[in-house]
């Protein structure tokens, strides 16, 4: 997500900023900012695009400050641009606010202020925050923030300067991390570690709520009952390297790690009184004259597409057919008035992905894309677009990107079978309440991750791999088989369980890993038989079910969830498997051979 950075103590404020905000551009943005105080007055620099645009903006700049705070921009709400960057400036410009993370209740706070007077000039979460500061503004200026950020639902790490306390800096943290670091007398806040290493390992951490005050030489603490609190200096043991990935081997390890709280942000603003939520404008009678419904995209995101398609045809009755982007871009697919195309994709940038869409507007469909990157070109382009709040993915290997693109499917295909009335509301509701349930089942399945650990070690010498499964778990068996070829090269090909027996089995051998994917109730027989023929043939088979029989030579059991949601929870411990048997391989599994994160050429 969005990158922090601020600055109390001897040095000139602008400089420092610059150099933190450099340390944090591995994470992904798309616009910066800095404000400082000088002069008991408020100057704010902030910029589109790149650092070397905010540099540019700071070349002339002569305005010498102790004192400032700073921003990376990874757009949630708002496309990128001057105006959304951060920071912030109240209306009455005394305040200046930059903020990481999601305020939940920021529409409704942003009415009642609109009431009150206010005018917001930015489409952001975070400009509320700034004018409710302006708002509830007192001499006791942590009056002021307490009552502020009594009203904030949500997750926030928040920096704040104020023309009226110019020596000092507030610092506060709910959820999204915020720490402080202590130099002689200087202070340096930033959202994670990387930023301030190059100038101290001795660190604060703010607890949720918390509220720091900053002065040149002093530094207090209160909880958010204003009670002072005491706090003891951590040292950072991390070099920056390993610091950029939060103390993970691997950013995709943490990424993987993430997948909870990715899906936690991207499901929990579109859930209203139980039931979807989602801000499309697709009405029943659009839905009604609908005979067809593409959903294309690439690799993973093309494996999300296939969970859709089976959902769209068995929740909501529509003809549905997955495609992949460089196919479905030159068979002349049959497209009108009639057809609704969905696309997929992480980067928003996906060349055939990218050509697919502007195929099908042109021959008349509407398109809805769920993307991940704010303001891509294939978001731009899309009639509607929803985005997942994955956050910044860096690894070459999708991940949180998947999951969360399951989880908008899941919240969509709820949400158009209810409009279409497919399914009565009480089924909705219960629907709902599996969804609301993933994050913390994928939780549960991450802590597990030893097992798979344990597993892969027996494998990551083998030169071929087959991943099985039928229905929703064949899906998934392509997106694990995909996963290990792509960071552990190893030869793996997902197979549909019923299809082994008519030629690929040929190629099954003693130890022969054979991954099954077996998590739909009314296929276990069926897949259980497809074991067996494999086992009989000296295969090592590795089940991934939520049965509780002792199915294959190693078995993982996922949490139980309603039968339409178990790939979200199924893909995890394939995931990891890739990620280990890699790993074990000591490849440089980030950036794999022959990949790139986004490919931009057909
Ligand atoms: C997945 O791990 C790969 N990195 C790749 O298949 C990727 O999913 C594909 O290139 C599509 O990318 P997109 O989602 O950004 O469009």
């Amino acid at each position: 997500m969005c990158g922090i950075i601020g600055y109390i103590g001897k040095q000139n404020a602008p400089n420092i900023l610059l150099k933190g905000l450099s340390k944090l551009e591995y994470r992904g943005y798309d616009s910066s900012g800095i404000a400082i105080i000088s002069k008991n007055d408020i100057n704010i620099i902030k910029s589109k695009g790149k650092l070397i645009n905010l540099k540019e903006k700071l070349k002339n700049n002569k305005i010498n400050s102790k004192l400032g705070i700073g921003h990376t921009r990874w757009a949630t709400h708002g496309v990128p641009s001057d105006i959304n960057a951060h920071p912030h400036l109240s209306q009455n410009k005394q305040i200046a606010i930059v903020h990481n993370g999601i305020i939940e209740n920021y529409l409704s706070l942003k009415e009642e202020l609109e009431l009150k007077g206010y005018h917001f000039i930015s489409d952001t979460d975070s400009e509320i925050i700034a004018n409710m500061l302006e708002y509830y503004k007192e001499e006791n200026f942590l009056n002021t923030i307490n009552k502020t950020i009594s009203r904030l639902e949500g997750s926030y790490a928040l920096l704040i300067i104020n023309k009226d306390d110019p020596n000092k800096l507030f610092a506060i943290r709910n959820e999204s991390p915020l720490i402080i670091g202590i130099n002689n007398e200087e202070y340096f806040i930033a959202s994670d570690i990387p930023a301030i290493l190059e100038w101290t390992k001795n660190i604060y951490y703010l607890n949720n709520k918390e509220v720091a005050i900053l002065k040149v030489n002093s530094i207090n603490f209160f909880n958010n009952k204003k009670e002072a609190v005491i706090k003891k200096i951590s040292k950072i043991t991390w070099d920056y390297e390993v610091a950029k990935k939060n103390g993970y081997e691997h950013f995709m390890l943490k990424e993987i790690f993430e997948q909870p709280n990715a899906v936690k942000d991207t499901i929990k603003l579109r859930i209203k009184n139980g039931l979807p939520n989602l801000d499309i404008k697709l009405t029943e009678k659009y839905l009604n004259v609908i005979d067809k419904i593409y959903i294309v995209a690439c690799g993973t995101a093309y494996h999300a597409g296939l969970n859709a398609k089976n959902l769209i045809e068995n929740l909501i009755g529509i003809n549905a057919e997955a495609d992949i982007a460089s196919e479905f871009r030159y068979r002349n697919p049959l497209i009108n008035k009639k057809t609704l195309v969905i696309i997929l994709s992480q980067s928003g940038e996906t060349a055939d992905t990218l050509a697919a869409l502007r195929l099908a507007k042109e021959k008349g469909a509407k398109v809805i894309s769920i993307v991940n990157v704010v303001g891509s070109s294939i978001a731009r382009e899309s009639d509607e677009v929803i985005y997942t709040w994955a956050g910044p993915e860096i690894a070459v290997a999708s991940t949180k990107a998947f999951t969360t693109q399951l989880s908008v499917i899941y919240l969509l295909v709820i949400q158009l079978a209810l409009l279409t009335k497919k399914i009565a509301e009480k089924e909705a509701k219960s629907l709902i309440k599996e969804v609301k349930s993933i994050p913390k089942k994928i939780e549960s399945i991450l802590k597990e991750k030893s097992k798979i650990k344990e597993i892969a070690k027996f494998f990551y010498h083998d030169k071929d791999a087959y991943y099985i499964g039928r229905g929703r778990d064949y899906y998934i068996a392509m997106e694990g088989s995909l996963k290990l070829k792509e960071i552990s090269y190893i030869h793996a090909e997902a197979y549909a369980a019923g299809e082994l027996k008519h030629g690929t089995i040929a190629l099954i051998e003693d130890n022969t890993l054979v991954v099954a994917v077996c998590s739909i109730e009314k296929l276990l027989p069926k897949m259980i038989s497809n074991i067996k023929e494999i086992e009989a043939r000296g295969a090592k088979t590795l089940v991934i079910t939520n049965s509780k029989e002792k199915i294959g030579t190693y078995n993982f059991i996922i949490p139980e969830i309603n039968n339409y949601f178990t790939s979200i929870l199924t893909v995890i411990p394939l995931q990891l498997l890739a990620y280990y048997i890699a790993n074990y391989k000591k490849i440089d599994l980030d950036k794999p051979k022959n990949l790139a994160k986004s490919v931009t050429v057909e």
